[in-house]
């Protein structure tokens, strides 16, 4: 919560990028300029910046000339330590965040200062742990990492259905599936960026590989061990749902996410929980086909990706930083997530939970979570401590409040 003392309560850090710009106009829309905390734009472009300003004031019908402005640039260590001093929350859209993320992450945690952004990379966050996790629990920094479709509805996800667990049968589930029905929207330039990135710091250092498929990789490094396995690469035969299911694309990063939010959850969802996702394709060998093509055109295209000529003819194809979905795929885009929590001990008193959101992942919904995580850290009486943290571990019954309420993502029980 607010410290009360400082300039801005948050600053979206980023506000010209694609989704930092949504982001600010979430923000703008529903909570207006200064009315119950002080916010402001950030990046290191004015004249963007100022037309951003413009353009979501006329997109939200919001006055927004008084929205104060913060210009740096992010690879400036001496700007971003006065940036973190001046705020309590920064909420940062500058990705990828292995190349541009971890000096804003360190001036977070030596000023004491709340953090959320919008990362899937793994590697990065495994980097930012293993070097601020102690000293952003000593300074009381909270760096919540994952705050948008990676990892959201899947952390807050398993936490609902936990405490559903507790509340109707006083006990965990001993095992979350999260299983996707559905999704509907594109990629920004921002995402690819990140995507390629990520690629390239494998290509250097082949440790990323071990980091990406560890299951426990994110956790305390005394804690990287459970009953998980890797995420599973074939198609296969779920008999819970009765259907062929394919690897989830995001599965590798949610799951590290659900697993460490255990951990610093002082394993409230038990030490023998598991956790793991997948994508339903239907039954039959209509079923297996699209199974086995989900899983196959992700493999494929990643390793795709990786080899020079074909990466450069495609680069140029996909969006560029600044360019995502538009307004119209936005709106119509949506997700459906089923989640069947086990019962330790009695299958008739399992519990299937469903996480919907009513804009495209990644972007459309993805930008009211991220802002609603933001204005959760500045003005919630949140119980978690500093850390690298997750969204269930930092805010877990705040978010499953705020994001039904205000944000389209609704968490329910599957009746
Ligand atoms: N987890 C999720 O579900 C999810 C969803 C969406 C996006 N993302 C991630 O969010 C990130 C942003 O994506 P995007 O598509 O919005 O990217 P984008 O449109 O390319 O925006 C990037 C922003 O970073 C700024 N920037 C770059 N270098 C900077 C520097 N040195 N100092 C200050 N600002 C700098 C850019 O400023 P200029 O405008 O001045 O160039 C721009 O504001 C990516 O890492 C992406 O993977 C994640």
């Amino acid at each position: 919560m607010s410290q009360g003392n400082r300039e801005h309560s948050i600053v979206v850090w980023g506000a010209s990028g694609f989704t930092g710009k949504l982001t600010a106009e979430y923000i703008l829309g529903r909570y207006g300029v200064n009315d119950r905390f002080s916010w402001a734009l950030g990046g290191r472009n004015l004249a963007k910046l100022e037309k951003v300003r413009k353009e979501i004031s006329e997109t939200t019908g919001v006055e927004a000339e008084a929205l104060p402005i913060v210009v740096g640039d992010g690879d400036d260590e001496a700007f971003l330590q006065d940036l973190a001093s001046q705020t309590d929350v920064v909420c940062t859209t500058v990705g990828p965040y292995a190349k541009y993320g971890s000096k804003l992450v360190a001036a977070c945690v030596r000023a004491g200062t709340d953090y959320c952004d919008l990362t899937g990379e793994v590697q990065w966050m495994k980097r930012m742990i293993d070097a601020h996790h102690e000293q952003a629990t000593e300074n009381n920094a909270r760096i919540v990492f994952t705050c948008g479709f990676d990892c959201i509805p899947s952390d807050i996800g398993a936490f609902f259905l936990n405490e559903e667990m507790k509340k109707k049968h006083g006990v965990p589930c001993s095992h979350i599936q999260l299983r996707v029905n559905g999704f509907s929207g594109g990629a920004s330039g921002g995402t690819v960026a990140s995507m390629l990135n990520m690629l390239d710091e494998a290509a250097e250092d082949s440790s990323i590989f071990k980091t990406l498929g560890a299951p426990y990789s994110i956790n305390p490094t005394d804690q990287q061990t459970g009953p998980d396995s890797r995420e599973a690469v074939l198609p296969s035969y779920d008999r819970d749902f009765d259907q062929w299911i394919a690897p989830f694309v995001m599965g590798a990063v949610n799951t590290k996410v659900v697993r460490r939010s255990n951990a610093l959850l002082n394993y409230a969802y038990g030490r023998n929980f598991r956790y793991d996702e997948a994508v339903l394709c239907g039954r039959g060998p209509g079923g297996l086909a699209k199974a086995t093509a989900a899983g196959l055109g992700s493999a494929i295209g990643m390793g795709a990706m990786a080899v020079g000529p074909i990466r450069r003819f495609a680069a140029g194809r996909l969006p560029q930083p600044g360019e995502g979905p538009s307004l119209e795929k936005r709106e119509t885009g949506f997700f459906d997530l089923t989640l069947l929590g086990h019962h330790p001990s009695d299958p008739s008193q399992n519990l299937k939970g469903r996480v919907r959101g009513d804009r495209d992942p990644g972007y459309g919904s993805t930008s009211k979570m991220l802002g609603e995580s933001a204005v959760c850290l500045a003005t919630d009486e949140l119980t978690s401590n500093g850390g690298c943290l997750t969204p269930a571990s930092a805010m877990g019954n705040a978010l499953l409040s705020r994001l039904p309420a205000h944000a389209g993502v609704s968490f329910e029980l599957d009746r």
